[in-house]
């Protein structure tokens, strides 16, 4: 459970949090509502709850997850021209061959989840989409892992460090499709058009560095939290390695019930009373995910894990425009690496969750380390 998401549920729905200068909303409808209403609920000053007066819409280039409506529908058409779900299901079989590779090199004995297995498989799988060559593999994913590691709201160095390494990699690689495209993303992302217009230089770089910063940590932590999740679920995971249809609506709950992205940010745009509450424009709302996941008032018997809960309503891949474009990769992915875990012989799914190390992180709910066996 989660005892004050509760209490803000029950008894402060519109929470001002004086400390993080923010509004909290909390209850499943209210959040569910806040990401329906863009016009009200800002994203262009950023989405991660920053320290007063920073404006993040300095710090990343366009990003289209940064971007309200109108311009966002067109956005989001262009690269839905080119990250296609014909695109993400072509990958199937090279993410079932990352999965294996990646399990081959696993010795006997312990290990560590997210080092070894469940940070680099996003990493390789958005190398893999994007189009970045199998040499330059290794050194993406040492980009990719600072980057996600590193919060460049609070002027991590490091991170800005990778996030140029990235942008100038993006960049070179960028010219090069100009002249001669593939079959890539970036080379569809280059020349993808709608009514007469493309994307400029900026916005390719910045749906790329935005794919890894939105779809790399978050798929680590579904696995690192399904693992831990399912470590005392032998039974669960038993049905989930021989029943596609239980795997599949587990992999909802698993989002439901330990959400990785726990809440993002929106600026309101024009003063607004809720719960009772004046909440101004200018004032932000941290949107918390993971507490409308948990809500009764939503989900009977919130806090119970149930593989075969009803699926659909949970909103941790957000709802409305900005609705998660990576939802169906994600999805894909988990089931993959979750499968192949279920059913290797060898692998005895014992997570050690006294030695595993929480995550660090604003928006992240996760893992830094989980040793298994
Ligand atoms: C947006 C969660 C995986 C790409 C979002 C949003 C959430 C989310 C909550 C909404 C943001 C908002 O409303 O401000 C997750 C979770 C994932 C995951 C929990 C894994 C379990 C991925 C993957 C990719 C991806 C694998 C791509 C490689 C994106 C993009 C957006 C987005 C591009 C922005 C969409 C827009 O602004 O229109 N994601 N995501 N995500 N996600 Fe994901």
């Amino acid at each position: 459970p989660y005892p004050v998401y509760e209490q803000l549920r029950d008894e402060a729905p519109a929470y001002w949090a004086e400390d993080a200068n923010t509004w909290v909303l909390s209850r499943y409808d209210d959040v569910s509502a806040a990401l329906a209403a863009p016009e009200t609920f800002s994203s262009a000053k950023g989405i991660f709850p920053s320290p007063p007066g920073v404006d993040q819409s300095d710090l990343f280039l366009p990003m289209l997850i940064m971007t309200d409506p109108p311009r966002h529908a067109q956005l989001r058409a262009l690269v839905s021209r080119a990250f296609t779900p014909r695109r993400i299901a072509s990958m199937e079989t090279s993410i079932r061959q990352t999965t294996d590779h990646l399990l081959g090199q696993i010795n006997p004995g312990p290990w560590d989840f997210v080092s070894d297995f469940a940070g680099p498989l996003p990493a390789i799988v958005i190398a893999e989409l994007v189009g970045v060559p199998a040499d330059d593999r290794e050194q993406f994913r040492a980009w990719s892992s600072t980057l996600v590691q590193a919060n460049p709201i609070h002027g991590a160095r490091d991170g800005l460090a990778a996030a140029a390494s990235l942008y100038e990699y993006f960049a070179g690689f960028l010219a090069e499709r100009r002249r001669t495209p593939r079959r890539d993303l970036i080379s569809d992302l280059v020349h993808a058009e709608v009514e007469g217009e493309r994307l400029t230089d900026d916005e390719v770089l910045g749906f790329c560095l935005l794919l890894l910063v939105a779809g790399h940590e978050t798929t680590t932590n579904l696995l690192a939290n399904s693992m831990a999740i399912l470590t005392t679920r032998p039974q669960d995971r038993a049905r989930m390695a021989h029943e596609p249809a239980v795997l599949a609506s587990a992999i909802e709950e698993l989002l439901r019930y330990d959400s990785p992205v726990q809440g993002l940010s929106r600026t309101l745009t024009r003063d607004i009373t809720l719960h009772g509450e004046t909440l101004h424009s200018g004032q932000t709302a941290l949107l918390l995910f993971g507490s409308a996941n948990r809500d009764h008032r939503a989900f009977a018997n919130p806090d119970e894990f149930q593989v075969e809960r009803e699926p659909g309503r949970q909103v941790a891949f957000g709802r409305g425009p900005h609705f998660c474009l990576g939802a169906a990769l994600a999805r894909m992915e988990t089931r993959i690496a979750l499968h192949a875990l279920l059913n290797h012989t060898s692998f005895k799914w014992f997570a050690d969750l006294p030695a595993a190390k929480r995550l660090h992180s604003g928006p992240i709910r996760g893992y830094a380390s989980l040793p298994v066996q």
